[in-house]
């Protein structure tokens, strides 16, 4: 088993890291987690990557299929696109923000994650979202969103607003995988979230990218 936990260089913000040693210790302990049932089937325990003194968070679901293999966050084609989005409408890379998933361990065959598997996983994540403190976190479909938000609501209802969460601000919006099967009205609506989440990290370039 590895622990894959990368540090880009402190570009957005230029605060110094000391939460990465912290983080590093976290992404240890998970390693060998068996919280929940999903530790029987992983190969790898995909804590997160990126920068820990970003003011960005983005949260996901849970690893896929190529995740588990590397041990890094959304590297296959629902991630890509991610990165492609992000690129074009935030203008930032994998250095600017970091980015973890609700369940550090694959769901079986990509199936959703289960109630009391999210509830073992949370301690993980709200750890990192402690250490991290990004001033906007970006959730990607219901499960990071109901998770942070505690509310039954489907992302269809919540996105399209910011909402204050523990003194940051959490922009939903649907996951990549939503846009790779709905196509252009769910990618439209991925990047008008994303000119949300610029906005609020106070970096929105006036005239910007299109609004839906
Ligand atoms: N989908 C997720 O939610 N997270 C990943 O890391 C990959 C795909």
């Amino acid at each position: 088993m590895q622990i894959n936990i990368s540090y880009g260089a402190a570009v957005q913000t230029g605060r110094e890291a000391p939460e990465a040693g912290a983080l590093a210790g976290i992404a240890k302990v998970a390693s060998t987690c068996t919280l929940c049932r999903l530790a029987g089937g992983r190969k790898n325990v995909v804590f997160g990557m990126g920068n820990p003194a970003a003011d960005l968070m983005f949260v996901g679901e849970g690893p896929g299929e190529q995740e588990d293999l590397q041990g890094l966050p959304f590297v296959g084609r629902s991630g890509q696109l991610l990165d492609r989005l992000v690129l074009e409408e935030m203008g930032l890379t994998r250095q600017d923000f970091y980015i973890a998933n609700t369940v550090k361990c694959r769901p079986p065959g990509n199936r959703d994650p289960l109630p009391d598997e999210i509830e073992a996983c949370w301690p993980y994540l709200e750890k990192q979202l402690e250490l991290i403190n990004p001033r906007v976190v970006v959730t990607l479909g219901n499960f990071a969103t109901k998770s942070l938000l505690a509310t039954a609501e489907g992302i269809s209802r919540l996105r399209g607003r910011v909402y204050p969460y523990r003194g940051a601000q959490l922009v939903p919006t649907f996951h990549p995988s939503a846009a790779l099967r709905g196509g252009g009205q769910v990618v439209a609506q991925i990047r008008a979230d994303l000119v949300r989440a610029k906005e609020a990290l106070g970096a929105a370039q006036p005239g910007g990218a299109q609004q839906s």
